[in-house]
């Protein structure tokens, strides 16, 4: 290999995969587990789309000056596939990435990837890595489209050619612990994760990195992530590092309102319905932190995180434990209804699933 393709670090051993037979299904988490093939398309100054193909899993080539090295232009997705009992897959809805992600595209000065395209790159991408989907009940394959600006640009403008890819990896549980293991949430008062006007409702890459510093203090003093308060008042909740917020109160389920800083997660989305055909008053508003700290239950939801139990949150040095640091029932309804469509154990009568 030459100079254009040396790898930085500890870049080598995770990148190359094995094969699907040598993963242990019991052991894996959230980690990458690299899977033998990708998808690729692109798109030049034109603003046409290529179909795109799928190839080996493998590093990117970029110059130094690719505009999402520089001024971080780009997007992600977040997606999951389950083998049913029946041996199928089934990816759980991909209308919605490929909505969210042309939003987010727009929102990013980039051309938008076609819907049919994105789905079509998503089904490609499963079918071409169909060994790497967990046995039935052993977790999802989790894929990560990713549309970003691969052009060179010295001066700040959008990119003169994008890459559009879809990578996967076979997942499990995302906190440690196990996935209806309650976690430990931190207020975090000093720093926001967005602002009004902001990017926070896009999922663009460049919304992750600065909650690392938070949350890594927050891993240090034994949380098991932070929770973000709006950036006016530093009294309403915004949303997790990774995930969206729901509490519970008698009859009623809270969410944070989609303001324009919160991520129109779909997983948000779907137990907002799921909740409310069930007579659940499903209210999304501002939610302050004061009336979290008195709720019943909570808990958090996302494509990575599924639904995960809210054991305890801590604000201002007082610790609020919930359901005595056990998964509440609402919570385990929301997950046992969620992953059993997901999984097709239970009748996807919204249509869901593909
Ligand atoms: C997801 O839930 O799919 C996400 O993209 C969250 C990510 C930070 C792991």
């Amino acid at each position: 290999r030459g100079e254009g393709s040396r790898r930085i670090g500890r870049a080598r051993a995770v990148s190359e995969p094995k094969p699907a037979s040598e993963i242990d299904w019991n052991a894996i988490g959230f980690g990458l587990t690299p899977t033998s093939h990708m998808f690729v398309a692109t798109c030049d100054l034109g603003g046409t789309w290529s179909a795109g193909e799928v190839v080996p899993f493998g590093n990117l080539s970029l110059s130094p000056a690719a505009a999402v090295l520089n001024y971080g232009q780009g997007v992600f997705e977040g997606m999951k596939a389950f083998r049913t009992k029946d041996d199928e897959l089934l990816v759980f809805r991909p209308d919605e990435n490929a909505a969210r992600c042309e939003e987010g595209s727009l929102r990013m000065s980039m051309p938008p990837v076609p819907r049919d395209l994105f789905q079509q790159a998503v089904m490609k991408t499963i079918s071409a890595n169909a060994d790497y989907v967990p046995p039935v009940g052993l977790g999802s394959l989790y894929l990560r489209p990713l549309l970003i600006g691969t052009g060179a640009i010295l001066g700040l403008g959008p990119a003169p050619s994008y890459t559009f890819l879809v990578y996967c990896s076979p997942v499990a549980s995302y906190f440690k612990g196990g996935q209806l293991t309650p976690i430990d949430l931190t207020v975090e008062e000093t720093y926001h994760r967005a602002a009004p006007g902001g990017s926070g409702s896009t999922k663009c890459i460049g919304n992750y990195s600065p909650v690392l510093k938070v949350q890594l203090e927050a891993k240090r003093q034994g949380f098991s992530d932070v929770m973000y308060l709006d950036a006016r008042e530093n009294k309403y909740i915004e949303e997790v590092s990774s995930c969206n917020f729901f509490c519970v109160k008698g009859n009623t389920i809270s969410t944070p309102a989609l303001q324009g800083s919160i991520l129109p997660g779909i997983t948000r989305k779907s137990i907002c319905e799921m909740a409310a055909a069930r007579g659940f008053k499903v209210e999304e508003r501002n939610v302050s932190i004061e009336e979290v700290m008195d709720a019943d239950e909570c808990f958090c939801t996302g494509t990575a995180v599924v639904v995960a139990p809210v054991g305890s949150i801590t604000y201002k040095g007082k610790k609020a434990q919930f359901c005595d640091g056990k998964t509440g029932p609402v919570t385990q309804a929301m997950y046992d209804e969620l992953t059993g469509i997901q999984q097709g154990r239970i009748p996807d009568e919204r249509g869901w699933n593909v």
